[in-house]
């Protein structure tokens, strides 16, 4: 009865309420516009009688009228109502015709009697109830094992992006921002954090056993997937910023007692200083006053330029930087670039946002990958001081909203000319929007002309068949490209300006040179050359491969690949490139290496090049694994690059590095002291795990189950998950589904993914998954990110007819059930096809190459 006032009509049972209406839109109507939201939420930590979790919320939400309506419609997920009310200003009760859910777009939605005054003031005051699940979305339920060994249930937050609208009906849209005064009720020695501090600071004393309530102070106008909010029993460590800004980090006791939380503690402090002291803006959540406030620090959330500043930061503070700058260029130059050259790619900025299920794809490598990059290619052409005066000024006037990329630009322009500096002469917008709004990326070619280089662009696509020219482009596939390059004899790294529809020739380079382009890394392009370019850089590289700096050197093997790959380069070419890591023993040059690499090592795992591919491997390493040995220490970069070598030495049957493995788990089988090297426990699992009997494997399941350590659980994890036996993968695909205290389902997903990198496991869990993908969709939900992972990593070494068939029907199988995973499978499907024109247009080259280079086995 959808008249009676105080019933809502279950969408869960099919009928989603009134067929037409303005509900029926993506979009929360423009003319609602909140300003203040009171929430009230009880997490109820212990079961009913059918073992469920529930919580209880009260909430009202004010807004603003702009133009007279019947229909309020708010975001509301999985959510039962026991009242629904309006008020006006007068706090009069406003008559309602119905309310119902509208489950399509995740909307309650409210029909008045009369419409309501334009400009007016109304409240929507709501009393509800929603399943305290163990889903990973809203408000839901986590456990962990405390140190007498039971398990303790706490409640937690994840909104971002999408599930504030499944803690309390709100205005789910990142611009609709408004002060939120949070309260939540919990009973001791359980308490509450949230964004801001609670108010009065010390709950009142309660006796055990009955709820009281930690009441927050009202936060800063903001955006719902901001909240935050925790009902637990942790401990905390603190610190204090210079300023005398208090920060605590929480976790559970046994992490506080271990110290675990105490690099944490250290580093928050400087975070909040350096944002601070680098935008000149205090932090958003602590009013002027407060000295006390509690961080959650996962939740900071700076929008999708946090990865770049999250490397300048530590590149800044930190006497010896733990991320060294160059590891950008592997971490997210090369990530982004391998998503952008498929034609099922999108543009940072996306038009054709439809379902919630889209804009959880939003949150992927292209938001926050690419848009890392163009930042960071924005900052260098820019320079320093003008990119931060022009964020510095936008954050002054916009700050914590999502990114308007249009007034940003504006800033760093008129920012670029404050400074003295030079903008593109078709303006910033004109040239920015060319990376931000169209899709890809291009490959700049540079040849010797008549008058010096002549450099010219084309779209860059993965797939040599693929039409260029598709999806259609406003900018037709043409960008604004800053070309930064350097020459043999000249290693200074000058910058010049392609515009489309306009030649670019670069003058002054010596013939007998090579030239570089996009030195240093910052462009988001590839640059391919002519033949006798790419021989003289290669026999560069051969003598002296310090005179070119380590980044470019990573980005050379890199960009020679994907050309290759894409039919671009011949594969003796990019081959030869990787010749000299025999000698190179940096970091970034190797991971490019080992990356690029890694696709040929999917291809040809199950072909009869996989001996000679295995023993040129082994041979490039060598050197390498001498030089980094078993001791641990040196930089970081030293330190990852010794993790590299031992696992590829490891991984390709280096005997005395299996032996090595071998040796330190056996040690710590028979003494019980784990004296491995925590950089190295990964390898020498998994390495015990994969040439070793089951009896290895069952006793790493011991010791996972116990650990309560997050960081060493994934490292017993993924030594699990490196089995060769049959048997073994798919009894743990059964310990995984069939036994919730075993593997916890935020776990799930990774273990999946890390079964499917192992060549033994993965045709057994991609055919379980397949077989079971309904359980696992109802089991996982659609609101997390792991269904695209999953998707991807079991299927990326696809390359036959049949796994591709296999493929398709797996997707018209499962159409309505893959969540934020169907474009990951629509990439797996272009991924498949163009494996499969791999294999059979580069198989025999490379062949041919390796078996030049390597005595066959
Ligand atoms: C939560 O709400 C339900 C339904 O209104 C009620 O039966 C239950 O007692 C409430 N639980 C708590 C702990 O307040
Ligand atoms: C962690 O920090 C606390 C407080 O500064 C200190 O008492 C404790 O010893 C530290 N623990 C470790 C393992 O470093
Ligand atoms: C920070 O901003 C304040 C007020 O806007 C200004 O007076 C001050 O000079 C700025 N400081 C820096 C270091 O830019
Ligand atoms: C971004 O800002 C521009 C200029 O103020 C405005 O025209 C545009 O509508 C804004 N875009 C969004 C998505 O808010
Ligand atoms: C490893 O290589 C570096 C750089 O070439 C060299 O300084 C160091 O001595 C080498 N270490 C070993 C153990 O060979
Ligand atoms: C291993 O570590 C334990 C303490 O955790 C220590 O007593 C023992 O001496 C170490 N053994 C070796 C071989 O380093
Ligand atoms: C689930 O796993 C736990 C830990 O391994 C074990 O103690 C328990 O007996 C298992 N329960 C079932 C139903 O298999
Ligand atoms: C590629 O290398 C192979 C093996 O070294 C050689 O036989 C072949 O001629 C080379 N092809 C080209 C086009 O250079």
């Amino acid at each position: 009865d959808t008249t009676s006032p105080d019933t809502t009509v279950s969408a869960t049972t099919g009928d989603t309420g009134q067929p037409s209406g303005p509900w029926t839109s993506i979009r929360l109507p423009p003319y609602l516009v909140p300003t203040h939201y009171v929430v009230d939420l009880r997490p109820v930590l212990e079961p009913d009688s059918t073992g469920k979790y529930w919580f209880n919320g009260t909430s009202e939400a004010k807004f603003i009228v702009a133009q007279p309506t019947n229909y309020i419609y708010i975001h509301s997920n999985k959510l039962s109502y026991s009242k629904v009310e309006v008020r006006d200003s007068s706090n009069a009760v406003v008559p309602k015709t119905a309310h119902w859910l509208y489950d399509v777009n995740q909307y309650l939605v409210v029909e008045l009697v009369e419409q309501m005054v334009g400009g007016g003031e109304y409240s929507l005051l709501t009393e509800f109830q929603g399943e305290l699940a163990d889903d990973l979305g809203g408000l839901y339920r986590s456990s962990y094992i405390n140190s007498a060994g039971n398990q303790v249930v706490i409640a937690t937050t994840q909104m971002q992006p999408t599930d504030a609208r499944k803690a309390f009906p709100c205005f789910d849209e990142p611009a609709l921002k408004a002060t939120f005064d949070i309260s939540l009720s919990h009973k001791p020695p359980y308490f509450a954090l949230s964004n801001t501090p609670n108010n009065p600071p010390i709950p009142p004393q309660t006796p055990a056993g009955e709820y009281t309530k930690t009441k927050f102070k009202r936060t800063v106008k903001m955006s719902t997937y901001l909240l935050a909010f925790v009902v637990c029993d942790f401990d905390f460590v603190e610190s204090q910023t210079t300023s005398g800004t208090q920060t605590r980090i929480y976790a559970r006791p046994q992490q506080i007692a271990a110290g675990n939380a105490n690099y944490s503690a250290g580093i928050t402090p400087k975070i909040l200083e350096y944002f601070e002291g680098y935008f000149n803006v205090s932090y958003p959540l602590a009013k002027s006053g407060d000295k006390e406030f509690i961080h959650l620090l996962y939740h900071l959330c700076f929008h999708s330029w946090s990865n770049y500043q999250q490397f300048l930061f530590l590149y800044s503070i930190l006497p010896q930087p733990i991320l060294h700058m160059d590891q950008f260029v592997v971490s997210d130059l090369q990530r982004a670039l391998n998503v952008d050259g498929l034609v099922s790619s999108r543009p940072i900025v996306a038009e054709n946002v439809n379902t919630p299920s889209d804009i959880n794809a939003l949150f992927d490598t292209i938001s926050y990958s690419k848009g890392a990059c163009i930042i960071r290619m924005i900052n260098q052409f820019a320079g320093e001081a003008a990119f931060k005066l022009g964020l510095e000024n936008y954050l002054k006037e916009y700050a914590y909203g999502p990114v308007n990329h249009t007034q940003l630009f504006a800033f760093w322009s008129d920012a670029i000319d404050t400074t003295g500096g030079q903008n593109p002469t078709n303006s910033f917008a004109t040239a920015m929007q060319s990376w931000t709004l169209q899709m890809g990326n291009p490959v700049v070619t540079l040849t010797r002309g008549g008058s010096g280089v002549v450099a010219t662009q084309q779209r860059f696509l993965l797939d040599p068949n693929a039409d260029k020219s598709q999806p259609p482009s406003p900018f037709g596939y043409i960008w604004t490209v800053p070309l930064w390059y350097s020459t043999q004899s000249d290693p200074s790294v000058k910058l010049t300006w392609m515009y489309p529809n306009q030649d670019t020739t670069l003058t002054g380079v010596a013939s007998s040179d090579y030239i570089i382009g996009n030195y240093g890394g910052f462009g988001y392009y590839l640059v391919n050359y002519d033949n006798d370019n790419w021989m003289k850089i290669i026999d560069q590289l051969n003598n002296d491969y310090t005179k070119i700096e380590a980044k470019t050197r990573g980005q050379l093997i890199y960009d020679s690949f994907s050309l290759a790959r894409a039919g671009e380069l011949h594969y003796n070419i990019s081959l030869s490139l990787t010749e000299f890591l025999k000698s190179d023993f940096y970091y970034v040059p190797w991971e490019s290496g080992l990356d690029s690499l890694g696709y040929l090592d999917q291809m040809l795992g199950r072909s009869k090049v996989y001996g000679v591919y295995s023993s040129y491997l082994l041979s490039l390493v060598e050197p390498l694994y001498q030089n980094v040995t078993w001791v641990d220490g040196g930089s970081h970069l030293d330190q990852y690059q010794r993790v590299n070598a031992i696992w590829t030495a490891c991984s390709y049957g280096h005997l005395d590095c299996i032996t090595n493995a071998m040796t330190q788990f056996n040690q710590w089988k028979t003494t019980g002291n784990n004296n491995i090297t925590a950089n190295l426990r990964t390898s020498v699992y998994c390495n015990a795990v994969r040439y070793g009997g089951s009896d290895n494997w069952d006793f790493l399941w011991g010791k996972y189950q116990v650990e309560s350590n997050s960081q060493e659980k994934a490292k017993l994890e993924y030594g699990l998950s490196c089995t060769r036996s049959p048997w073994v993968v798919r009894r743990f695909l059964d310990f995984i589904v069939a036994n919730d205290s075993a593997v916890r389902k935020q776990d799930a997903s990774s273990v999946f993914q890390d079964l499917c990198y192992n060549e033994y496991a993965r045709d057994i869990t991609w055919d379980f998954l397949r077989g079971n993908w309904d359980f696992i969709y109802g089991v996982y939900g659609t609101g997390f990110f792991s269904f695209s992972g999953i998707i991807s990593s079991c299927t990326s070494h696809f390359s036959t007819q049949f796994e591709l068939q296999e493929l398709e029907a797996f997707k018209a199988e499962n159409a309505d059930q893959l969540g934020s995973g169907v474009s990951s499978v629509d990439q797996a499907l272009e991924k498949t096809k163009t494996n499969i024109q791999w294999r059979a247009d580069y198989e025999d080259i490379v062949f041919a190459w390796l078996s030049d280079r390597v005595v066959s086995p």
